[in-house]
């Protein structure tokens, strides 16, 4: 059965549609610059203990798309000096999949580390990132959260401008959904993990 992917339902609703459409199902054009815009607001509506703002959002739409396909090649080079040109060549076409690119950091502050561990200032950051995904759900885009090994690279950190004890949290792919349908999808039962005190 198919749910058709809208943007009018209520908040509750589409929490509970919600789902990840993986690069192979999304085709131009990416989200208008409004679009993007109003994903980066809801994502600094994201809880944040001590209004510390960890979050660093890097864009990469069209050509510059290349640039992240280079760090992440080229991160590889390092990992791997004797990489053979297939990988090489599959790291740079790795955020061509998709029409926009969004990554994600936690930028940690370590003046407050005392009163908020490093924990809730990543926490802070997932939070950012479910609202990114939902804004773009709400407004009919496909959209998903990946790592891999490139989220955990210290060369590529080192080009978002992070520390070791910052972290990338995941890079988001946004398009268009090409079958502008979502499937039904089994969830869990939350009762499964509930304890009621
Ligand atoms: C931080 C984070 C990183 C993820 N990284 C990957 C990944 O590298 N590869 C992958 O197949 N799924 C990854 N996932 C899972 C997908 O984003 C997605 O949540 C999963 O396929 C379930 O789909 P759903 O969102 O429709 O429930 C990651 C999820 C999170 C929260």
């Amino acid at each position: 059965m198919n749910i058709q992917n809208s943007n009018s339902v209520d908040l509750q609703t589409g929490l509970l549609l919600r789902q990840s459409i993986p690069p192979r199902l999304m085709s131009e054009p990416a989200p208008t610059a409004k679009d993007v815009d109003d994903m980066l607001a809801a994502a600094v509506c994201a809880p944040d203990h001590g209004a510390i703002r960890p979050w660093r959002f890097h864009i990469f739409r069209g050509d510059s798309r290349l640039k992240l396909g280079k760090i992440f090649a080229d991160a590889l080079k390092i990992r791997d000096p004797k990489a053979g040109i297939e990988s090489i060549k599959k790291e740079e076409g790795r955020p061509l999949r998709s029409p926009l690119i969004i990554a994600v950091c936690a930028k940690i502050d370590i003046s407050r580390l005392d009163k908020i561990p490093a924990i809730e200032q990543i926490v802070s950051v997932g939070a950012a990132c479910q609202n990114i995904l939902l804004s773009a759900y709400n407004k009919g885009y496909g959209a998903i959260i990946l790592t891999g090994i490139n989220a955990r690279d210290t060369y590529v950190k080192s080009e978002f401008g992070l520390e070791d004890i910052d972290e990338i949290v995941g890079f988001i792919y946004i398009g268009t959904n090409s079958n502008s349908i979502n499937f039904e999808k089994t969830r869990p039962d939350y009762t499964d993990y509930m304890t009621e005190w």
